[in-house]
């Protein structure tokens, strides 16, 4: 069976400094793959070739079967990210801000959509409050919960838990293990091993970037 992640000789450097120095990678289908390392370990740089939104110098990889150089669209209609940094709108409800991402995904029935995944993701009660005065786990749940408008087979998470306190770290880790249960593949990074344990099917490790 086809890996639903495979990358091959994965290199990319900013200048002189050389942060993928080679990786390969494999991720099967309905698994969870956790891409464990510190801070400036290249993490981030993955998610973006992955995503489509950074070239690799050289390597090569797929997602979902389809090459991310080669067939950008059709990659991007393979996944959803939810990147490092929030891309929650304050100003909006937990409800508004899901609505808008299955407006701008053309998705049918929208409010139906976000009252779903707001029950999925615990915020029913929290859905009519603006998201300025959601916790840092509200938050990333509300994230997590507009990145799985529109049921994408492969679902990319940067640091999904950073930041969080531990009650919510588990609420965030049940959400991603019921995620693969359900056939989603996910890719996730994290600076903690226990995590990645607690998690992942695979585990790799990046180490730190190097200059030259
Ligand atoms: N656009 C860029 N231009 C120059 N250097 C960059 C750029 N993006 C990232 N870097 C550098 O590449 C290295 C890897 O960055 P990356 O963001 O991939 O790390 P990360 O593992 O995601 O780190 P963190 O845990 O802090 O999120 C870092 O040293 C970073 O400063
Ligand atoms: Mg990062």
């Amino acid at each position: 069976m086809q890996n639903t992640i495979q990358v091959i000789g994965l290199k990319k450097s900013y200048r002189d400094l050389h942060v993928l120095k080679g990786v390969d990678l494999e991720v099967a289908r309905g698994s969870i793959f956790a891409l464990l390392g510190s801070n400036g370990a290249g993490k981030t740089t993955v998610v973006k070739i992955l995503t489509t939104l950074l070239q690799q110098d050289s390597g090569t990889a797929t997602v979902n079967g389809f090459d991310v150089v080669l067939q950008p669209s059709q990659v991007r209609q393979s996944i959803s990210l939810t990147g490092q940094f929030a891309a929650v709108d304050d100003i909006l409800t937990g409800r508004e801000n899901i609505v808008m991402i299955a407006r701008l995904r053309h998705i049918k029935h929208p409010h139906q959509v976000a009252d779903d995944l707001l029950r999925r993701l615990g915020l029913t009660a929290a859905a009519n409050r603006r998201a300025a005065t959601y916790s840092g786990g509200m938050r990333r749940r509300l994230d997590i919960a507009m990145s799985l408008v529109g049921e994408s087979p492969v679902i990319f998470l940067d640091e999904p838990t950073t930041g969080l306190d531990p009650e919510a770290r588990i609420e965030v880790w049940n959400i991603i293990k019921e995620l693969a249960a359900s056939g989603t593949t996910v890719f996730l990074t994290t600076q903690y091993l226990e995590e990645a344990e607690q998690l992942a099917n695979q585990i790799a490790i990046l180490h730190e970037a190097g200059l030259s």
